[in-house]
């Protein structure tokens, strides 16, 4: 899989540039605030179709402009795939895919994949539950986009629930909540039993990387953490999840919010037998992080049979010359996309098929 060319009108910073790109190894060079990060997120959009740092696609569309547009060859497995988003002030965005307007942009979530780098990740490791919840959701939506379907009916009852709770109204009728009970526990044990299953595999996957990075010095595990119990048939844990949502009815009329289920799920991540958010170094956060994304990599070859396109955006300034090393080996087979400020690092990537590119203010120059 890989992204041949893209053309940019009106994007952010940039006017008007079409680029070829290698299918290993390229690089974007700049100072900050040129257009490096804007370059990784158009990218981005014709995998995703929305950007990963807003969800406002008007933001995109540059200061002075009412319209912009990206246009991007792909080559996925066998097929070459024409994608092209059209943005506007005034109207929805239109998406093609091979000149036929989709009808909704998550159609397109089937043919790509995508994993971005940056530093923001350290936040999976360090900060509360709902960063390693997104983290989950994102990896498992990408394999399944019923499970990202499911989700957002799951959040929406809850949201229904908890307007009912706060209500006051329906304190003395508490059968009230039956209805949001019985879609939450059904919506919820098949959320909870993806996330499961992901993070069985996915720690797999890091237990083994992990081991690598560090020389055998680390032993990483990463455990699941639900109040709900897990049981191996569905329709058991469901009656369960029902259960436990009945004996919490009480309570969550008195807090105004919902004790079970999934949206208070987390993920732990051990280092050694120590969690490492808590006890961790910032060197091991850091390698954790390191671990989790690369793993997110290869789950996603394991499962697609092919590799993602992987977009690393001021990541690799961070990194030891070891680490590095150990990236460049990784992305060997695989498009990727890597932005610095500093011409120095490019030696970590030896003698690899690369494209260097210089970028300034929104302009672009191949550099070799
Ligand atoms: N909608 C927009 N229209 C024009 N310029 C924009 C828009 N959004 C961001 N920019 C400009 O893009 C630049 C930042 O680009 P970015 O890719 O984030 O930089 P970096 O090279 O540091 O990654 C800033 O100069 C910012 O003003
Ligand atoms: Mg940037």
């Amino acid at each position: 899989m890989n992204v041949k060319s893209i053309r940019l009108i009106n994007f952010r910073n940039y006017n008007s540039i079409d680029v070829n790109f290698n299918k290993n190894i390229n690089l974007f060079i700049g100072k900050n605030a040129q257009g490096k990060t804007n370059l990784l997120e158009a990218i981005y959009m014709c995998s995703m179709g929305k950007s990963f740092r807003t969800n406002r696609d008007k933001d995109i569309i540059n200061f002075e402009k009412k319209e912009a547009y990206i246009g991007a060859d792909l080559e996925i497995g066998n097929f070459n795939r024409f994608i092209e988003l059209k943005l506007d002030r005034e109207r929805p965005k239109i998406i093609r895919v091979n000149k036929n307007e989709l009808k909704n942009q998550k159609e397109l979530y089937s043919g790509l994949s995508i994993v971005v780098f940056n530093p923001d990740d350290l936040k999976i490791v360090k900060d509360g539950p709902q960063e390693r919840r997104t983290f989950l959701d994102q990896g498992i939506s990408q394999l399944k986009p019923v499970y990202h379907h499911n989700l957002g009916r799951y959040l929406n009852v809850l949201y229904q629930r908890s307007k009912i709770l706060k209500s006051g109204k329906f304190k003395r009728d508490i059968s009230l909540l039956d209805v949001f009970d019985s879609q939450l526990a059904r919506l919820g044990t098949s959320i909870i039993m993806e996330r499961y299953a992901f993070i069985r595999e996915l720690s797999e996957i890091s237990k083994n990387i992990h081991y690598n990075l560090t020389h055998g010095k680390e032993s990483l595990d990463i455990k699941y953490s639900t109040n709900v119990p897990i049981l191996e048939k569905g329709q058991d844990m469901e009656k369960r999840y029902l259960r436990l949502l009945k004996d919490n009815n009480l309570r969550d009329l008195e807090y105004g919010n919902t004790e079970i289920g999934p949206h208070r799920d987390d993920m732990l991540i051990f280092i050694n037998g120590k969690d490492v958010r808590n006890f961790g170094s910032q060197g091991q956060q850091r390698t954790a992080v390191l671990t989790l994304k690369l793993a997110e990599v290869d789950f996603i070859k394991k499962d697609r049979g092919i590799y993602p396109i992987v977009l690393l955006d001021d990541v690799f300034s961070e990194l030891d010359e070891e680490r590095r090393l150990y990236l460049t080996k990784s992305f060997k087979e695989m498009q990727t996309f890597i932005t610095m400020t500093d011409a120095v690092e490019i030696k970590s990537l030896g003698n690899m098929d690369k494209n260097i590119y210089e970028i300034e203010e929104g302009s672009l120059e191949r550099r070799g």
